[in-house]
């Protein structure tokens, strides 16, 4: 097999990347404002991020509804006026050569999801799909379906919370519908990503997810966590954690789930260093590693980690 390392390329469809490491989606909220919009200060953040040398950059969770936001400041695409502000995001990024997917959101309702009516979410449905096409003309690379970390599609993905009994009660039909009535969209140019909760609720649940989710034709799958089980009290949310393995357990769940596809899939959790990244990405454990929140609090983690890396090659 051939070697690779976090400073190998990658290409998607035709979409070059030109490393594996990747700005997961994070909602900025201090740099943005009630009403939805992109401001100059969010741009400006993705622009440092761009020339820092990142791989791939998925932009925040974007909401199909001014209700379905997670938090007052969130951004949104719920209608046409949100085109401009998103293109100069997308435009910001490429100034670098760095291709930028939008992570496209729907936070869900205050009721559980089995009694939320049939027609909210085939309506919510159609939101989605009109927020794709806004997102294309945006001109990002592609879209990454929000379908992790308790919001709405978790809710409908977890064994535990959907107890539907309408077409919905089926765990992954809103995702299925979803991919199957914008599948025109994805042409060569448009990536079609899926961000998932590994654990829906333990692990088997989320790898049978993952099966089914990439026979629906996702070009790249983001494993994160989902509707955990309540009775764990613990920090892993998932039996059988093997105490040898030294990085996170959602870490852990990407790396299963790379087993059982064949798409590409993106890790993430606490990753803070190169030789994290490296140890996960050149024993092909994963495609791509996300650096969250070590990305924030140091804009200079890419120049950090290329010399951290040069190092250890010499070394
Ligand atoms: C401030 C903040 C905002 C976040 N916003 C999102 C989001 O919009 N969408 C999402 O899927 N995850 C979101 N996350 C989760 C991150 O994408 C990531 O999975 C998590 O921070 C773990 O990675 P890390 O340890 O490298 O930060 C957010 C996390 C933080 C800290």
């Amino acid at each position: 097999m051939k070697k690779v390392n976090i400073f190998t390329d990658f290409k998607i469809k035709n979409i070059y990347i030109k490393n594996r490491i990747v700005l997961p989606p994070m909602v900025r909220f201090s740099l943005i404002g009630n009403d939805g919009y992109v401001t100059e200060d969010l741009i400006e953040w993705y622009g440092m991020i761009a020339k820092s040398g990142v791989g791939l950059i998925i932009v925040e969770a974007t909401a199909v509804e001014e209700s379905g936001k997670l938090r007052e400041n969130q951004i949104g695409i719920w209608n046409d006026s949100f085109i401009e502000g998103l293109t100069k995001v997308a435009n910001e990024i490429h100034k670098y050569d760095v291709p930028c997917m939008i992570q496209i959101h729907h936070a869900g309702f205050k009721e559980k999801i089995s009694e939320v009516s049939e027609e909210e979410l085939d309506r919510i449905l159609k939101l989605f799909e009109e927020a794709f096409v806004r997102a294309k003309k945006c001109d990002f690379d592609g879209i990454e379906i929000h379908g992790a970390h308790t919001y709405l599609i978790s809710q409908l993905n977890s064994k535990l919370w959907n107890k539907r009994e309408d077409k919905y009660g089926e765990r992954l039909y809103f995702s299925k519908k979803l991919i199957e009535n914008t599948k025109y969209l994805f042409d060569e140019n448009f990536i079609l990503g899926y961000r998932m909760g590994g654990n829906e609720p333990e692990l088997e649940d989320g790898i049978e997810n993952a099966k089914i989710l990439e026979s629906y034709g996702l070009d790249i799958l983001h494993v994160s966590s989902g509707v955990p089980n309540p009775e764990y009290k613990r920090q892993v949310k998932i039996k059988n954690f093997p105490k040898s393995f030294p990085l996170d357990w959602i870490i852990y769940m990407g790396v299963e789930i790379k087993k059982h596809i064949k798409i590409p899939v993106i890790g993430v959790s606490k990753i803070k260093k190169e030789s994290q990244a490296s140890w996960l990405v050149e024993n092909n454990l994963l495609d791509f590693v996300a650096v969250g929140k070590a990305m924030i609090s140091q804009d200079k983690w890419m120049e950090k980690t290329r010399k951290e890396f040069s190092l250890r090659k010499k070394g």
